[in-house]
């Protein structure tokens, strides 16, 4: 998950974030919080007033739900998504509260904000009970190591305080719980609007014998995750004193540090000495997990902001695969074999989810099989990367055991894992060297290696296409090889359907295919429909740019179903063949195809002369 810049929360100051759905009065609870605790200014409380709907119900007509939006947010910077925080102190303890939506699209700041907390309370409404967002929320905290929950059952005068309601839903959260794990779990009657059992006890029934929530926030007692003892130091800040010495500044998330110890980096495995070491700025020996530190090194070592410094025992463990749990938080469905960006506390990697072993049913809590995780789903997955990554289990490294899953084309953020472990699978892998040198192949076949990518619809005349090209290449002495969609489909690739999911690893398959290929110094003609742009860049990223030639074979959807060499538009437009390329699924256009082809304009012959003299030019020029 996403890393807080901010030290390990002090026991005197606790970070906690309010979980719920949308109507549960999570804004009036944080607003009547701040203001029963006299933390809101005069002005803003008549500001709120003023803004306030007609009939609210709190002092003077004030609606609390209006004091946050006339509180200045303290805003955290997260990796990716910004998350506001609120601050406020009693005699006992200072607060953070994290602010963030409720709707369902808003997952992603809400495990944002778990991530960074120490507890989380969770509203239900007491006229609706347990939702599934409620479960949702519940799991995710569960997810992201909250161990300590406060259930406010809210709007329990709506409900005229009954005590067989109020039980009814313990009961209910209780089994949720336990199957969560969380270790302690408080809950309250409350009427936030009427701030009863948030600071004080007026106007509470009498069946409730116990404590008002501002109480449990000013005890509890944060209950620490069993932390590895290993050594992890993020790298928060590089200052250079002078020309030649440099002073790493951070947190040790955890672990021990001594001048002298040997440390290295957790990208590059680089190794150096501890030569000196300051404390919260001042010069020691020793630092334990939670402290700030500032150390310098005996070797100038490539390590900057964002970088984890590891120990070397346990000896830290890099892996290219690894099972971790997933939140998919993106309206488009997380799907196996499509290379995404991985964002975790070491770096970046490119990588897929080469497996997804389930996805979690939140009503039932059971695992049930999938092939693809939708908005706001959970599942458990295997990840493939494309390089070795420092693999923290996140139950015992909270900070360095998370990372996001980003869009490569837009940026975005899709998703966010919890490493559970390393498959060993990876590290017993030995990739073997190539025997024959690639130039000894170019100087054998007369021609470097070249993979052509044709992609277009059904019918457009892509394998037609190929088979002329390859037909005159090996005429004129190129050692081929063609990968067609529809061949592949009866062997390599016969487990596979139409479906996204299915396509996409189709296409990993063919590109992986290409590559053997591409890597014994053939010309590899493929062709297939492979309608998504994602997929056809990742083929290219795998060959390399350079020796990669995306041919798009441009026929119009109407021109295909007119020839429908094979009768299957026919049958698409019967609704007899579900997800058809063009009809019941999306295609996709090159925005920039090393060669574009219209089959309108031009004759079979034409184009692949075109195509023909292109390749010669470039593996031969
Ligand atoms: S891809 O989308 O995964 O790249 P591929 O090129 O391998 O598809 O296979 C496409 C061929 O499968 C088509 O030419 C057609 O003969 C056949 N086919 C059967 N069902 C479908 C479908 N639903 N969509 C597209 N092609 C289909």
């Amino acid at each position: 998950m996403p890393v807080s810049p901010s030290p390990l929360p002090a026991s005197d100051r606790l970070r906690f974030l309010t979980c719920g759905s949308v109507d549960d009065g999570k804004s009036t609870l944080i607003g009547r919080l701040l203001h029963d605790c006299g933390q809101v200014p005069e002005d803003i409380v008549e500001a709120a007033r003023r803004q306030s709907p007609a009939g609210a119900t709190g002092p003077g007509g004030l609606d609390f739900a209006y004091l946050l939006d006339g509180l200045e947010a303290e805003r955290q910077q997260g990796i990716t998504i910004d998350v506001s925080y609120r601050s406020f102190m009693t005699p006992r303890r200072a607060f953070q509260v994290a602010d963030c939506p409720g709707h369902a699209q808003y997952t992603r700041n809400m495990a944002t904000a778990a991530s960074n907390c120490d507890v989380a309370i969770i509203l239900i409404d007491a006229r609706k009970g347990l939702l599934e967002q409620t479960r949702r929320h519940a799991t995710l905290c569960a997810m992201l190591g909250i161990k300590d929950i406060a259930v406010a059952i809210n709007k329990m005068d709506l409900m005229a305080w009954s005590q067989a309601t109020f039980d009814v839903i313990v009961r209910d959260f209780s089994s949720l719980s336990d199957r969560l794990g969380f270790l302690s779990v408080e809950a309250f009657p409350t009427a936030a609007t009427l701030g009863v059992n948030l600071v004080t006890r007026q106007g509470s029934p009498d069946w409730y014998v116990k404590g008002t929530l501002l109480d449990w926030l000013e005890r509890v007692e944060v209950s620490r995750k069993a932390r590895s003892q290993a050594l992890r130091l993020k790298v928060q800040w590089v200052a250079r004193p002078d020309q030649d010495s440099r002073l790493y500044l951070g947190n040790l998330s955890s672990g021990s540090l001594r001048v002298g110890d040997t440390v290295q980096v957790g990208h590059s495995g680089q190794l150096a000495q501890v030569t000196s070491l300051l404390v919260a700025g001042v010069p020691s020996h020793a630092a334990q997990a939670g402290d700030p530190v500032a150390i310098e090194l005996s070797e100038h070592v490539d390590l900057t902001q964002g970088d984890i410094l590891c120990g070397q025992t346990p000896q830290p463990d890099f892996a290219s695969q690894f099972a971790a749990d997933l939140i998919w938080f993106d309206a488009t469905p997380m799907t196996p074999g499509r290379t995404y960006i991985l964002k975790g506390a070491s770096g970046w990697v490119t990588g897929s989810i080469s497996r997804l072993k389930y996805r979690k049913d939140l009503e039932s809590d059971r695992e049930n099989a999938a092939s693809v995780l939708g908005m706001n789903e959970i599942g458990l997955c295997n990840l493939a990367l494309s390089k070795p990554m420092l693999c923290d289990p996140f139950a015992t490294h909270p900070t360095t055991g998370g990372f996001i899953v980003v869009d490569q084309v837009s940026n975005e953020t899709l998703g966010a894992g919890m490493i559970r472990h390393s498959l060993r699978r990876s590290a017993n892998l030995t990739p073997v060297a190539a025997t024959i040198d690639p130039s000894a192949r170019v100087a054998r076949f007369g021609h470097r290696p070249l993979v052509i990518w044709l992609t277009g619809l059904s019918g457009s005349g892509k394998s037609t296409i190929a088979k002329l090209v390859e037909a005159s290449l090996w005429a004129q002495g190129v050692a081929t090889s063609m990968l067609d969609g529809d061949n592949l489909r009866t062997g390599l690739c016969r487990d596979l359907g139409f479906t996204d999911a299915d396509r996409v690893e189709n296409i990993r398959r063919t590109a992986e295919a290409a590559k053997l290929l591409h890597q014994s110094g053939l010309v590899v003609l493929c062709a297939l429909i492979s309608p998504f742009q994602r997929d056809r860049e990742m083929a290219k990223s795998l060959i390399g740019q350079a020796d990669f030639l995306e041919v798009f074979v441009d026929t119009p959807l109407e021109t295909c179903i007119t020839r429908d060499p094979k009768g299957l538009y026919k049958k698409a437009l019967a609704g007899e063949i579900p997800n058809f390329t063009g009809i019941g699924s999306a295609y996709e256009a090159p925005l920039e195809p090393g060669l574009h082809l219209k089959t309108n304009d031009a004759s079979p012959e034409a184009l692949s002369a075109i195509v023909t003299n292109k390749v010669l030019s470039q593996i031969r020029g």
